[in-house]
């Protein structure tokens, strides 16, 4: 699938079957992480891949709004530098958004999780002082019974103008 394509019919994935995935595909999604655009270039990111059973059991139960993460069959925990506060949580998003797009490229779904336990994950996955657990990640195929669900986009009318604002 080409870039465009991933883009266009990505969809978060709540859902996951529990056919395993790779480390060659989870290492090019941490890698499409590392690529993204950030200020000054200070890429101020970590992640940590998740794939031990246990471990994303214990941290799905700590996500409030992403207790999927306890069934998907690995995740990345991606962690943000505290010192860098003027814009680590646009650097972070952004990378976010690379790995979502190349894991639907690669076939694979992610969803990001918004609430979570941030005390708890970060002693479970060992994050050291000045660094924040920002999301975790699931990744996984699609479970057939429940794929991912297409979102209502407001108009292309309605966001989209030239020139001017309302045009
Ligand atoms: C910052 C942010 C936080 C989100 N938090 C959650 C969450 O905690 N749980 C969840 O199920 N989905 C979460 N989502 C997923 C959104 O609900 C989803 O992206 C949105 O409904 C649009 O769907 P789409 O990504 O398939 O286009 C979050 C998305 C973003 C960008």
């Amino acid at each position: 699938m080409d870039a465009i394509q991933a883009i266009m019919t990505r969809k978060v994935q709540r859902a996951f079957s529990n056919r395993a995935v790779d480390d060659g595909q989870l290492s090019t999604i941490v890698d499409a992480g590392r690529h993204a655009m950030s200020a000054r270039n200070l890429q101020p990111w970590r992640f940590i891949v998740i794939r031990e059973r246990a471990r994303l059991k214990e941290i799905g139960e700590l996500c409030s709004t992403g207790k999927f993460v306890a069934e998907a069959p690995s995740a990345v925990a991606v962690l943000k530098d505290l010192g860098n506060t003027r814009w680590a949580d646009v650097d972070c998003a952004q990378a976010v958004q690379n790995m979502a797009d190349a894991a639907w490229a690669l076939g694979l779904g992610t969803c990001w999780v918004g609430n979570f336990d941030a005390q708890k994950i970060s002693a479970i996955l060992g994050v050291p002082d000045g660094w924040s657990i920002f999301t975790i990640l699931p990744f996984g195929y699609a479970d057939s019974k429940k794929p991912p669900e297409a979102r209502p986009l407001k108009a292309r009318g309605e966001v989209v103008f030239q020139e001017r604002f309302g045009q």
